[in-house]
């Protein structure tokens, strides 16, 4: 499993697990790329310690309105890096990728001003980036997605090899994740896993694995409410794991 989206309702913790997954696959030795792939939400840049976002990848390609002619069949030539049939990511020019220790992130594009049309070619271009984005055998891709299933609709999915539904304790974030479950199932992506997050105790964890396995989905772990990630999201700075109750290496080091 090389490429794994997070997904999940708006405000489950995508962003604050995609985060510390970096951290547990960056302390296993694997080189990280986060595609920050949401459109709207600015701050998973914040999350992962940096203190700018990179270019965003639209630019590469010419800008929003270049995204359907570059990938197009009929388009003329490989116009720029990201047309190419593959690419690494020691390949994408400096101003596009923000990095340390070990992590980087990329960013497909922003919506940044009102009447600007559908973001429907941001999610051409995190499918057809992540389709042509090569891996080494020690680097790994976590894509933080928007939220709920556009994605799925713009088939950013059949670009990917695992999900990672993040679930807070609320019906709807449950029956999105059986939704999301049952789409990836639909365009072959396997494994999908789920953690519950903001679980505030043991008897909420109980409940909602319960709920959980009725509708046939497996959970790899829950992640507590944790005061240290509130504050972190209120501060807009990445979570100290020191000060985190939950053992987030015993849940997320199972990926
Ligand atoms: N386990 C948790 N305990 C406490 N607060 C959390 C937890 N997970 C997420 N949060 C807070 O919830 C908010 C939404 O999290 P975020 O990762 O941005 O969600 P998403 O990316 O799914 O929209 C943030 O302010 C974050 O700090
Ligand atoms: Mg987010």
């Amino acid at each position: 499993m090389t490429k794994v989206a997070v997904c999940g309702k708006g405000g489950s913790g995508k962003s604050i697990t995609v985060a510390l997954l970096a951290r547990v696959w960056q302390d296993k030795g694997y080189r990280v790329l986060v595609v920050d792939s949401d459109e709207s939400n600015p701050g998973v840049y914040r999350a992962l310690g940096f203190d700018r976002r990179p270019k965003p990848l639209l630019e590469l390609v010419g800008g929003k309105k270049q995204v359907f002619p570059a990938f197009s069949e009929e388009a003329a030539s490989p116009g720029s890096l990201l047309t190419q049939d593959a690419f690494r990511i020691a390949d994408l020019p400096g101003d596009y990728v923000v990095e340390r220790d070990g992590v980087g992130l990329v960013c497909v594009g922003k919506i940044l001003q009102s009447l600007e049309g559908c973001a429907c070619p941001m999610g051409v271009l995190s499918r057809e980036f992540l389709k042509r984005l090569a891996l080494q055998e020690d680097e790994r891709v976590i894509v933080d997605t928007e939220a709920g299933i556009e994605h799925f609709g713009r088939g950013v999915e059949t670009s990917i090899d695992s999900v990672l539904v993040v679930t807070e304790p609320s019906f709807d974030s449950l029956e999105l994740a059986a939704k999301i479950s049952d789409l990836a199932a639909e365009v072959g992506v396997a494994p999908v896993w789920t953690v519950l997050n903001k679980v505030s105790s043991k008897e909420i964890a109980a409940q909602l694995q319960q709920e959980m396995a009725k509708r046939g989905i497996s959970v790899i772990g829950s992640i507590g409410y944790e005061p240290e990630i509130f504050q972190a999201g209120l501060e807009g700075r990445p979570v100290r794991r020191d000060r985190l109750e939950t053992d987030i290496e015993s849940v997320l080091g199972q990926l």
